[in-house]
């Protein structure tokens, strides 16, 4: 079937598929979540490329006709191997809102949060480089965050208590805008917001990266008004199914991804 495809380690690329469903409610989507082998920002560059390849295989031969990587630290690490593997077919990745942050801070203070993955790139040192000399960039790398946001539930303790840590130390560095620099941290925007208090903006990227998406594949699926939104994890279906009905106002059919993804 003619579809998108969108992946993620797990659960946070939701964030952007979210988005992006509002934007082409008549396109069938096909979601990878990796959850059995996350997090991907604890782990070495050639494992996420490793596991981005295979996904992306395996989107393709579901009918893909564009991949978006919705997810930082794949999109550090993978996305030029896989332009590179796959010329004819368009890929859309996320990274830090830098850029942005850079235009709407007032005070040139800027904080980042993103994985270990994310913030230890070449892709994100490029992306450091290209900002101005007189912007500080306070990067806060949250390795454990995505995981706890896999787990399902959103105001569990040790969540909420791990977000407020990066808060005081985002605050005590007098940042005035924060860039969410990981898809999962969109789900705990408002416990980053509340922990941050009202002087501090938050810019997350779900938005621009699935109007950037649904401009650049719509023509390139073939609308249907039943288009469905297929969910494929790696990690626990029940656990995807109550988040998906949880997180997702639209219903989505979630079930095992195929056994090729399973394997190392
Ligand atoms: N959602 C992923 C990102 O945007 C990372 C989560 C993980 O570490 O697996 O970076």
């Amino acid at each position: 079937m003619n579809c998108i495809g969108v992946f993620d380690s797990g659960v946070g690329g939701l964030s952007v598929l979210k988005a992006l469903r509002a934007r082409l409610p008549h396109t069938a989507l096909l979601y990878v979540a990796d959850s059995g082998h996350a997090p991907y920002g604890e782990r070495g560059a050639q494992f996420v490329i490793e596991r981005s390849q295979r996904i992306v295989a395996h989107l393709l031969g579901e009918g893909a006709a564009g991949v978006v990587v919705a997810c930082n630290t794949a999109t550090a690490a993978a996305v030029h191997v896989l332009r590179q593997a796959w010329p004819e077919l368009p890929f859309v990745g996320v990274e830090p809102a830098l850029k942005p942050a850079a235009a709407m801070t007032r005070n040139g203070r800027v904080g980042v949060m993103a994985t270990p993955g994310t913030l230890a790139s070449e892709k994100f040192a490029a992306l450091l480089r290209a900002q101005p000399a007189t912007l500080h960039v306070e990067l806060r790398p949250c390795p454990g965050l995505a995981h706890l946001i896999e787990a399902g539930d959103l105001d569990a303790h040790a969540l909420v208590a791990s977000i407020e840590a990066h808060a005081a130390a985002l605050r005590a560095a007098m940042v005035d805008t924060v860039v969410l620099g990981c898809t999962h941290y969109s789900f705990v925007r408002h416990h980053i917001e509340a922990a941050l208090g009202p002087g501090v903006q938050v810019i997350d990227t779900a938005e621009p990266v699935s109007r950037h998406a649904a401009r650049l594949f719509a023509k390139r699926v073939t609308a249907e008004p039943d288009a469905p939104v297929r969910l494929r994890t790696t990690g626990d279906v029940v656990r995807l199914r109550e988040i998906a009905s949880a997180w997702l106002p639209f219903a989505c059919d979630v079930q095992a991804a195929s056994p090729t993804l399973h394997r190392l």
